[in-house]
């Protein structure tokens, strides 16, 4: 898991395809995950075997679109935490509140400031109506 600034303006569109380019990639290295932006910042989680998970963050790390990139979290697991999303990307215009929750409770594990950035422009995409 790692959080970057974009650089220059992704618009969502951008964002969006960038998630369904990458779940096509990923699959083929049976890589799943969950991509984040809120306008300014990623947050991207990737799970999958070790090798093909390093080679697909070396690769993300390169990318020009976004700076600053810092691993929030690394290890083994036993069991995907996002496997029924195999890259999902949230939509601010159809926010899901399972992925939020989901989102919350990894975020527990990062710093309050990345927390509460996150968590707060989730707030902010909730529809009032
Ligand atoms: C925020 C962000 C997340 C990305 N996530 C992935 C990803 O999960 N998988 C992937 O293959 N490429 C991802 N990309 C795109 C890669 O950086 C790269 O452009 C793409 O893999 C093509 O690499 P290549 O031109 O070396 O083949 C991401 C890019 C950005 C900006």
């Amino acid at each position: 898991m790692y959080i970057s600034t974009v650089t220059g303006t992704v618009t969502p569109q951008e964002c969006a395809a960038i998630a369904h380019a990458s779940a096509i990639r990923n699959r083929r290295d049976d890589v799943t995950g969950l991509l984040l932006f809120n306008s300014r910042r990623f947050l991207q989680v990737l799970e999958g075997p070790k090798d093909a998970v390093e080679n697909i963050f070396a690769r993300i790390h390169g990318d020009s679109r976004h700076r600053g990139v810092v691993k929030l979290r690394e290890g083994m697991i036993d069991t995907r935490e996002f496997g029924r999303w195999a890259m999902a990307y949230d939509d601010p215009l159809r926010p899901s509140d399972s992925l939020k929750d989901v989102v919350a409770a990894l975020l527990a594990s990062a710093g309050p400031s990345t927390r509460a950035h996150f968590l707060g422009s989730a707030e902010l995409h909730r529809p009032t109506a």
